[in-house]
């Protein structure tokens, strides 16, 4: 077999290489996911290149003692459900004691779990069996804060001579560092508060119930490398390290990223790689490109693993409204390339609302036009609502997103409860409306618990459409053309090609601006991702330059498409909001194809 003669990757870096075998072209889907037992980090340390991670809230997923709280013994009966979904790995958020005056973000103890949750032995437990089932857990480490409930907080207030006199950022005068934004807007009016009992400010990027720990005083370093020693003992596979720009602060800047931030999460990587080999550290730094890709750090001294790309979330919004690809385009060329073992977090929806920090004010007002209309859907720079009602309830829409969100280069993050499209309640406070229990079932505690839902942690949505009765997941699971049916055959695709994870992306020219087409591609696996972003459907011709005459298949279903032309172009005609996700195959004559 001769290779085609040119290179289409336009950095030249991956060489042509036609895949021997053609495994790649059977599309059988098989009827039972077989999970094959867990491989130890070393053995596959880039493990989380591919992975499909799943944020979970454990207060809204499932209650097992029906108190009307979520718990570590109610995520451990729903593994099942998880590993049939085919998730990879759950990151799931704070679970420590705490005032939950910041859903769980403020941290009143390190190094024990909230009863509420259950103990200890119930973490191990989840643990062990989530391993059992192939499934990875990544929890959440918040060092910038604690609660001011926290000891250390307390000792540090009273006693400002004593051992944590200086473990939190204490001035006479609200001073200094006013360069600092407010995040929390709707709620802050100043980073400085005044406490009484010790006669002084302290400093704090969020709530004002969130003293910022003093990163410069060598004791809290040594005490949160600690922190995280203690829970990587317990067989965690990694830390989602949660405000990581803001640890330290300094005069004249605006007291992000600095250089001592780096250094110290540079300190918690080597420690990592020397103690728990393979546990992985994924930042929470929403900034713009240039300053998140200095969170991998460098190959002499590398950071985090991941790093949630924050940037090109709202982007795949506005090009559902703009109905063009410009957006999406000009943020990849604007997208920094990832340094050797890095890999991007991308996600459409989370816990907290959909940020708008990192665009445009344009950008933002048309935003929040198109999806926050009313004042009660913002919160804070940004919208507190759940993906479905987003997206205005088109399946359709939804359905692309999440196309590209699993097909764009990085590990993707779903949200609970966006499997089944669950909606979301506006009137609840702060950003608890998109936090609402988990819909398992038409029952009236929607099979998340049998306590009175009066006391259920939050309520259940109650919005007619959205409503459990029509979104739960026993009636999704019955219906083979359901969302989650839908969901868990694209993350079976996912798998069978891991390109997705690991391969390049080229963005390729199309004849309609409406229509975003780019390959994935690595050494063994070339996939054409051809996106309608418009509401009417499209025909568009694609350039695939060097690829005249290859062969392109159907990844989910098998099926043949017309080859690409001899002029190295293919036209694909996609409904509203359609897709395809091809596998573009090199065969030189037809006995090869005859062994497929
Ligand atoms: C980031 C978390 O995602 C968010 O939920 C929290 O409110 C802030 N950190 C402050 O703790």
């Amino acid at each position: 077999m001769t290779p085609p003669p040119n290179d289409p990757t336009p950095t030249g870096a991956i060489p042509l290489i036609p895949q021997p075998d053609h495994g790649h072209v059977s599309h059988e889907v098989p009827k039972e996911r077989v999970v094959a037992k867990l491989p130890t980090p070393a053995e596959d340390p880039q493990w989380y290149r591919t992975a499909v991670f799943y944020e979970v809230l454990l207060h809204s997923f499932f209650d097992s003692n029906d108190d009307g709280t979520g718990d570590f013994e109610g995520l451990r009966q729903k593994l099942d459900y998880l590993a049939w979904l085919g998730v990879d790995a759950l990151w799931i958020p704070p679970f420590y004691p705490s005032p939950m005056a910041d859903g769980g973000y403020d941290i009143a103890d390190y190094t024990s779990v909230d009863p509420r949750y259950g103990g200890m032995e119930d973490f191990n437990r989840l643990v062990e069996e989530a391993h059992d089932r192939g499934i990875r857990i990544v929890i959440d480490m918040v060092m910038n804060h604690t609660s001011d409930q926290h000891p250390w907080f307390q000792a540090s207030r009273n006693d400002p001579t004593g051992p944590y006199g200086d473990f939190y950022v204490w001035r006479d005068r609200p001073s200094e560092y006013l360069d600092a934004r407010i995040i929390f807007i709707d709620t802050e009016d100043s980073n400085w508060s005044y406490d009484e009992v010790r006669g002084q400010y302290y400093w704090h990027r969020f709530f004002s119930h969130q003293p910022d720990l003093n990163f410069e005083n060598p004791a809290v370093r040594e005490a949160i490398k600690n922190v995280l020693r203690y829970w990587a003992d317990t067989g965690v596979d990694g830390f989602r390290l949660d405000a990581i720009p803001y640890l330290y602060e300094q005069d004249g800047t605006n007291c992000e990223n600095l250089p001592p931030t780096h250094d110290f999460i540079s300190e918690l990587r080597q420690m990592v790689d020397e103690e728990y080999p393979g546990t992985v550290l994924i930042a929470e730094a929403n900034q713009p490109p240039h300053e998140v890709v200095a969170y991998f750090g460098t190959d002499a001294e590398p950071e985090c693993h991941i790093c949630f790309h924050f940037p090109i979330m709202p982007k795949i919004f506005a090009a559902l409204r703009e109905e063009t690809s410009r957006g999406v385009r000009e943020a990849f060329a604007a997208t920094p390339p990832l340094p050797k073992g890095g890999q991007w977090g991308t996600f459409l929806r989370n816990h907290d609302e959909l940020t708008l920090e990192m665009v445009t004010e344009e950008e933002r007002q048309a935003m929040y036009g198109w999806y926050a209309p009313e004042p009660r859907m913002r919160s804070n720079v940004g919208i507190r609502r759940r993906l479905m009602p987003l997206l205005r309830g088109s399946r359709r829409e939804v359905e692309l997103a999440h196309a590209l969100l699993l097909s764009f280069p990085g590990s993707p993050f779903l949200y609970y409860g966006d499997e089944i499209g669950m909606g979301d309640d506006i009137w609840l406070d702060d950003r608890n409306g998109v936090r609402t229990p988990m819909q398992w079932d038409s029952s009236e505690g929607a099979g998340f618990s049998k306590a009175d839902p009066k006391d259920f942690y939050l309520p259940l949505v109650s919005s007619g459409s959205y409503a459990p009765a029509a979104v739960n997941v026993a009636e999704h699971r019955k219906r083979p053309t359901s969302m989650l049916n839908w969901l868990r055959s694209m993350l079976e695709v996912r798998k069978r090609y891991p390109v997705f994870g690991i391969g390049s992306l080229t963005l390729l020219s199309t004849s309609d601006d409406a229509v975003l087409a780019f390959l994935r591609r690595d050494e063994r696996q070339t996939v054409l991702c051809v996106n309608n972003l418009s509401t009417t459907s499209r025909s568009a011709t694609i350039q695939l330059p060097g690829m005249g005459g290859w062969h392109l298949y159907d990844t989910a279903s098998g099926n043949r498409f017309p080859d690409v032309r001899e002029d190295e172009t293919v036209d694909i005609t996609l409904g509203r909001h359609g897709f395809y996700w091809l596998d573009v195959t090199f065969l030189d004559n037809e006995e090869d194809e005859d062994n497929q």
